[in-house]
């Protein structure tokens, strides 16, 4: 049994992040083992920026966006040397084990050093994208979803109000799951998604028609890893003449209070990691099949690309 390891956040922050770290703490200090706090990521831990973590360092985050260990994305730590220099500052606190909260990238990045030093790493899902393979959920998609549907609500409105065509950017990077879910919750009448192709002349000539045949709006939903929206609304408007508008959500998608979906996910995601790497488990990460928690091999993890649900794509088709 491990008998102190420590926590961190890493790459693009998401909501949810907070409850997960609170969890791995008050998970650990309740079971007796020391518990470290890497703040900013691999950065922090070059820059052997941690302390000791009490039960009371934890307290009143979990309600908040963002992630209070901060986070960082580190180039040094994609290099040999960069890992060796992290794994020795571990090592010099005698910390046996680290749990990484984060996106592929970061768990790649917590692959290669349990691979070339191994010390003991569990990985746990953190970024809006849901797009870790091996787990339907990663934290903080959720809360990201709700908010591009608030947004999705409010241009709505005003598309509605001037007859308009709204093209509207959506985050995710090469996943179009952020996209899919909240143009299939907002309505959109098309969701373009980097998983399937689609034909922008096609969809000019069919938006032509609707609003020949009487249609007020009309919402396009675009993934960032599809297009870009500016472009995409460029084209829209040349192609159909239609009055074209184009809202790109940026950074907001990232923020906000997690939701309860997400509180509660990244807890039970939380207390396994911890309960997990104190016992001297490595190289998993524990994420959410069909509801149960369910731990993914590591390299599996970061090494498949996950595919969206098709079932998403014929329902969008047939919802439009
Ligand atoms: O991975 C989360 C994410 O918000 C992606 O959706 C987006 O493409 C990227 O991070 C933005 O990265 P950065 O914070 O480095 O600008």
């Amino acid at each position: 049994m491990l008998k102190s390891i420590a926590v961190m956040t890493s790459g693009g922050d998401s909501p949810g992040m907070n409850a997960a770290a609170r969890a791995v703490v008050r998970t650990a200090l309740y079971v007796g083992v020391k518990v470290w706090g890497i703040n900013n990521g691999y950065h922090g831990l070059l820059e052997e920026d941690m302390f000791e973590m009490q039960s009371k360092n934890v307290g009143d985050i979990i309600q908040r966006g963002g992630t209070f260990l901060g986070t960082a994305r580190c180039r040094r730590w994609q290099t040999p040397e960069g890992r060796m220099q992290g794994f020795k500052n571990l090592v010099d606190r005698g910390i046996q084990g680290l749990v990484v909260i984060g996106g592929d990238g970061s768990l790649r990045g917590a692959q290669l050093l349990s691979q070339e030093t191994g010390i003991p790493i569990v990985g746990l899902p953190g970024t809006i994208d849901n797009d870790v393979w091996g787990s339907d959920y990663t934290i903080g998609c959720d809360t990201a979803a709700n908010t591009i549907i608030d947004a999705i609500n409010k241009l709505r409105d005003t598309a509605s109000a001037h007859r308009r065509v709204i093209v509207l950017e959506v985050m995710g990077r090469n996943s179009g799951w952020l996209a899919m879910v909240s143009g299939i919750s907002g309505g959109a009448e098309y969701i373009l998604v980097p998983e399937a192709e689609y034909d922008l002349d096609e969809i000019c000539i069919d938006m032509k028609k609707a609003y020949e045949a009487g249609k007020r709006y009309i919402l396009v939903v675009v993934a960032e890893g599809a297009g870009s929206g500016k472009e995409i609304g460029k084209q829209i408007s040349e192609k159909t003449g239609l009055d074209t508008r184009v809202s790109i959500l940026g950074y907001v998608q990232r923020g906000g209070s997690p939701t309860v979906i997400d509180r509660v996910k990244a807890s039970q995601l939380g207390e396994k990691a911890a309960l997990a790497i104190i016992s001297g488990l490595s190289d998993i990460v524990f994420g959410f099949d069909r509801g149960n928690v369910v731990s993914i091999n590591l390299h599996d993890a970061v090494t498949n690309k996950k595919k969206l649900n098709p079932e998403f794509l014929h329902l969008a088709k047939v919802l439009a």
